[in-house]
């Protein structure tokens, strides 16, 4: 089938965490696999700046949010075709996607995301020069609104697909917004889009897609209970049968230690020399003491709660404390109350703690790349890649058995000395400092027994996690909605 994947970020084009990964990943994979995939998502600066073989292909007058236009081109590093929706005064900002640059939302989001969701619908209704998809494949809240005006659209449509990356963004704007987005009458109830008197484009996916997906079995179940739910559990029951898990794959071309081309030390579980000379480069970029000895622990992530990014700024200085050859590296932004709690430990911790407050790809791949072990609370995750990045890379994470995580992720075996089977990390429940702190120390003591170690190194570095099966996952899905012969790739 010809797919039209219609999302806001996709790597590199656009990213600002795990989503991006998984787009291009799975489009990658698709096409891999015969099927005609395809890219819908804005033209930011850093889209247009990206993609290559850019063309005018189709104009959209009147689209909400103003007059704009459908430029192809080409993700080459992923060898995947992009639709980008071109609104300069909607999309070409400085700041994220979604945030100015003092971190605020920007006051249109709605429009901006709805303009998308419109372009996906007319590009799908055979509006434009574009080849009508069968099937239209909406990610998260941004691309919400895109089953929903397919279903009032009418009949002769695509079929749709909503994936949940996460259920805890929503999209959530005052109802007024609905008469400037064009949402017909009919759709604004509780029966519709509305949520607690406001207008949810991720209600809308919900409420309207053919058929809903998310990213881990464990998330799947989690996300039909209150606590998980975020006030939408009670709609993902009503469509349970609708609802089924694709677990995210790892795209090999861009996460392999012995190929990375963001690091200068290849290795590989047959030869894992490389990985020290990593470590010695990451103490080096952190301004951590140089020793290949110290068990260095990093975390990489947005610094939120999700990620228990809070209980960190209490369990380091007991665990640097209790371990004085420890060390500690963050890379991450977020929340600035955690940003001022971690770097205030960088004074009382000098070279055995610091903390690398922004964004960058190079430094990610290099922290998974030379750690020991990594550390990633989760108060709900769910799939969780960067664990898995870690994993790959010989570096042991230490997580919480929770959503995708606890899927991927197999538990130590809690008794010391015991055989370590088939283990690849260490899992901890609840989100209390003292359950974080017993699970890195569970990790550092097995650091200390190398035969463990090593042996959890290899089982991780030898799974596979590519995006085959996934993909294979969604061909199904695709087949089941629009049983048409495949369409080969160009
Ligand atoms: P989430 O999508 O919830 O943020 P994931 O672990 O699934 O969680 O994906 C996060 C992605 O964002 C990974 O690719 C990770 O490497 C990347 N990432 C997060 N923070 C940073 C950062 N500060 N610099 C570079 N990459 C980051
Ligand atoms: C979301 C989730 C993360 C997941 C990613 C890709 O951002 O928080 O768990 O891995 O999407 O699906």
């Amino acid at each position: 089938p010809r797919v039209l994947l219609v999302t806001s970020e996709a790597l590199p084009l656009a990213k600002t965490g795990g989503l991006g990964d998984a787009v291009s990943g799975l489009a990658r994979a698709l096409r891999e696999a015969q099927v005609d995939a395809t890219i819908l998502m804005p033209a930011y600066q850093s889209a247009l700046d990206h993609a290559t073989d850019l063309k005018e292909v189709a104009s959209l007058p009147g689209l909400i949010g103003g007059d704009a236009t459908v430029m192809s081109g080409w993700i080459t590093e992923f060898e995947v075709p992009v639709l980008l929706l071109r609104n300069d005064a909607l999309y070409v900002r400085d700041g994220s996607p979604y945030l100015d640059a003092d971190g605020r939302e920007w006051g249109d989001n709605a429009l901006r995301f709805a303009a998308l969701a419109q372009a996906a619908t007319r590009i799908s209704t055979g509006e434009t020069p574009i080849r009508v998809p069968h099937i239209v494949h909406a990610h998260d809240w941004h691309a919400g609104m895109t089953p929903l005006f397919l279903h009032a659209a009418g009949i002769k449509r695509p079929k749709s697909i909503i994936t949940i990356h996460n259920l805890a963004f929503q999209g959530v704007f005052p109802m007024e917004t609905a008469d400037a987005l064009g949402v017909p009458h009919s759709y604004r109830g509780s029966d519709g889009a509305e949520f607690w008197g406001q207008l949810s484009f991720l209600k809308a996916g919900l409420r309207y897609a053919d058929r809903i997906t998310t990213v881990s079995d464990t998330y799947a179940k989690e996300i039909l209970t209150p606590e998980f739910g975020n006030g939408l559990d009670g709609l993902l029951n009503h469509r349970k049968d609708d609802l089924s898990a694709i677990p995210n794959g790892i795209d090999s071309d861009i996460w392999d230690p012995a190929t990375d081309p963001f690091l200068t030390s290849h290795f590989s579980a047959m030869d894992m020399r490389g990985k020290i000379r990593n470590k010695l480069e990451l103490q080096q970029m952190f301004g951590l003491t140089t020793d290949p000895e110290a068990p260095l622990m990093v975390m990489g992530s947005r610094l939120t709660s999700q990620k228990m990014a809070d209980l960190t700024i209490d369990a380091f200085p007991r665990l640097l404390d209790a371990h004085p050859r420890m060390q500690i590296a963050v890379l991450g932004c977020g929340e600035k109350h955690i940003e001022d709690g971690l770097r205030a430990l960088q004074e009382r911790y000098p070279f055995r703690f610091a903390i690398n407050v922004g964004y960058d790809e190079r430094s990610a791949h290099l922290l998974h790349a030379g750690a020991d072990i990594l550390l990633h609370g989760s108060r709900f995750e769910p799939f969780g890649l960067t664990p898995i990045y870690s994993i790959l890379y010989g570096t042991i994470p230490v997580a919480s058995r929770i959503g995708g995580l606890a899927d991927t992720i197999k538990d130590a075996p809690l008794a010391e000395g015991a055989s370590i089977g088939d283990a690849t990390g260490v899992l901890f429940d609840g989100d209390t400092v003292d359950a974080m702190v017993a699970a890195v120390e569970r990790a550092v003591s097995l650091y200390r027994n190398p035969q463990a170690w090593t042996a959890m190194q290899k089982n991780g570095m030898t799974t596979n996690f590519g995006w085959e099966s996934s993909a294979a996952k969604y061909i199904e899905l695709y087949r089941s909605l629009a049983p048409v012969a495949p369409v080969t790739a160009p």
